[in-house]
């Protein structure tokens, strides 16, 4: 379902469900998250795919600069300090396509 995320780049998809989740990869492992700060419960990004800050170490909340560990999605700073992103289960198969682990 969803490819091409390279090392700490992520990627939005939209689930058949319809929700909304990016991916990130790091050192090698992927991560997948709701689109959607804890803060006031809006997308994360400004600009199409940028969910990283620009060293790109976290995520970023474009609208407080709330910032999020890559491989928890704990917010470890900004107003939601403490909380977490949603995370979203994935699996990557040998094909290198990153799927949405069915329940
Ligand atoms: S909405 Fe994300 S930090 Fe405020």
């Amino acid at each position: 379902m969803m490819e091409d995320v390279p090392e700490r780049e992520a990627r939005s998809f939209e689930t058949s469900d319809g929700d909304n989740i990016f991916v990130t990869q790091r050192d090698g492992a992927f991560y997948a998250y709701q689109n959607l700060c804890p803060h006031l419960q809006v997308e994360l990004e400004y600009l199409e795919n940028q969910f990283l800050d620009r060293e790109q170490e976290y995520i970023e909340c474009s609208t407080h600069g709330a910032l999020f560990l890559v491989e928890t999605g704990e917010c470890i700073s900004g107003p939601c300090q403490g909380q977490s992103l949603e995370k979203v289960d994935i699996t990557v198969h040998s094909d290198g396509g990153i799927y949405l682990t069915e329940e």
